[in-house]
Parts: C-alpha cells; sequence; structure tokens
C-alpha cells in the first residue's frame, strides 16, 4: 500500500495564483508593457527567477543578471506582503480533511514546491503542523519537471519513492512526479493533465479509499 503523501502548495492546497498575478502584472505595468492572465497560467510551477525571464521576454525588454534580482526581490516584497494577510479560510476546498485523514491512517505527509514563501502560507493558513517535511524553493536547486523535489521529500519521510502519491496542479510538476517514479493526482482540467494517474477538480473529491484504489491500479 501507498506509505506518503506529497503535496505541491501553489493551485493545489492554496490559490496563491491569484497573488502572483497582482505582483508580476504590477511589475510588468512599471516596466511598461501588460501581463495576462494566460501568461500566468504558464508559470504555474515555474521557480521566481524563471518567471521573471519569461514575462520579460514577453515584455520585450533585456535586463541584467543584477537587475533581474531588483525587479524579483520587487515582485516578492508585494507577493508577501499579500500572503501575509492570508487566513485559514483560503485553504482550498478538502485539504484539511484530507490532510488529517491521512494522519489519522498513518500515511505520512510532505510538502514538494518550488516556492521560497512556503513556510509562510502554511503557517498563515493554519496547517503547518500537518505536514511532517517541506521540501521548498530554498531547498532544491533544480525546477520541476526535474524531479528533485518530490524525491527530496521521499528520502526526507524515508519512504521509497514508489510508495509515494504527489498531487499537483501544474503540467511541469506532473511530469516531475513521474519522473520520480510517484503516482501523481491532478488538480485541474483533464485536457491539461490527462498525463496524470487520476485528475480531480478539487481534493474533495479524494479520500483514503480514491488513493486505495489508485495505488492498486
Ligand atoms: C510555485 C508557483 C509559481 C511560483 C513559484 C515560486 O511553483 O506555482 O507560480 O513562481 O512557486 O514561488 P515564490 O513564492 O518562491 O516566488
Ligand atoms: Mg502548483
Amino acid at each position: 500500500v501507498f506509505e506518503a503523501c506529497i503535496f505541491d502548495l501553489d493551485g493545489v492546497i492554496v490559490d496563491t495564483a491569484v497573488y502572483h498575478f497582482k505582483a508580476w502584472k504590477r511589475l510588468a505595468n512599471e516596466l511598461g508593457f501588460n501581463f495576462t492572465e494566460a501568461q500566468n497560467e504558464k508559470l504555474k510551477g515555474i521557480s521566481r527567477v524563471k518567471s521573471l525571464e519569461l514575462i520579460l521576454e514577453w515584455g520585450g525588454i533585456e535586463k541584467t543578471a543584477e537587475e533581474q534580482q531588483v525587479l524579483a526581490t520587487r515582485k516578492n516584497d508585494w507577493y508577501v506582503e499579500m500572503i501575509n494577510h492570508m487566513t485559514p479560510e483560503e485553504i482550498l476546498p478538502g485539504t484539511k480533511e484530507l490532510l488529517e485523514s491521512l494522519r489519522a491512517a498513518g500515511i505520512r505527509t510532505a510538502l514538494g514546491s518550488a516556492s521560497k514563501n512556503a513556510t509562510v502560507i502554511l503557517e498563515k493558513v493554519g496547517i503547518l503542523p500537518l505536514f511532517e517535511v517541506l521540501v521548498d524553493g530554498n531547498t532544491v536547486t533544480a525546477s520541476k519537471p526535474d524531479p528533485e523535489v518530490f524525491l527530496k521529500g521521499a528520502e526526507a519521510l524515508q519512504i521509497s519513492p514508489e510508495k509515494c502519491i504527489v498531487f499537483e496542479d501544474a503540467i511541469a510538476g506532473v511530469q516531475a512526479a513521474q519522473a520520480a517514479n510517484m503516482k501523481v493526482v491532478g488538480l485541474g482540467e483533464q485536457d491539461v493533465l490527462g498525463a496524470a494517474d487520476l485528475v480531480v477538480s478539487s481534493l474533495e473529491q479524494i479520500n483514503m479509499q480514491t488513493l486505495t484504489n489508485l495505488y492498486s491500479k
């Protein structure tokens, strides 16, 4: 049977994409160009540095490495200002219930996110204690679809990758889980995340039984 679940953060546990969008849009507008929701979609699961590179490319603007550092920090300051106001009401439906039932069943839990702000977000929404292990943008060097983030999670839990189930909303994250040899539940649209072992629109659709069935497939 499966022994651990590893959760992505943004788009799985909380919908921080709206805050990322506001902060990136403000930065793009200051630089003199627009930034759309469709472009924001493409940044899901993508690190801060890589996101900025893409945004500058879309805006047709070149910046030195030092300038990029300043811009990324400016965006992050705005982002942090917004996430500091997050409340437990912002946990996506079904998350807390699932984490609690996993704990009751003795299934281990880890976070596997590209975000460097993961700890503060989990604290703000009040579910930090439900994770045994946090692997985030501060610990990981290779971005999804590289499996590093999930392999580090399994390693820290001392569970073999084949016994882990990953929850992901980004294509790059689904690919990372598969490269790590883990089962993966996609959160979102079937047409986008069809490569996942199971696609649902919300964690409300997941319980111990769905996971046991998925794992024995
Ligand atoms: C997640 C989000 C991305 C974000 C990345 C880094 O993967 O889906 O949109 O760019 O984390 O987040 P950070 O909080 O470190 O800027
Ligand atoms: Mg995500």
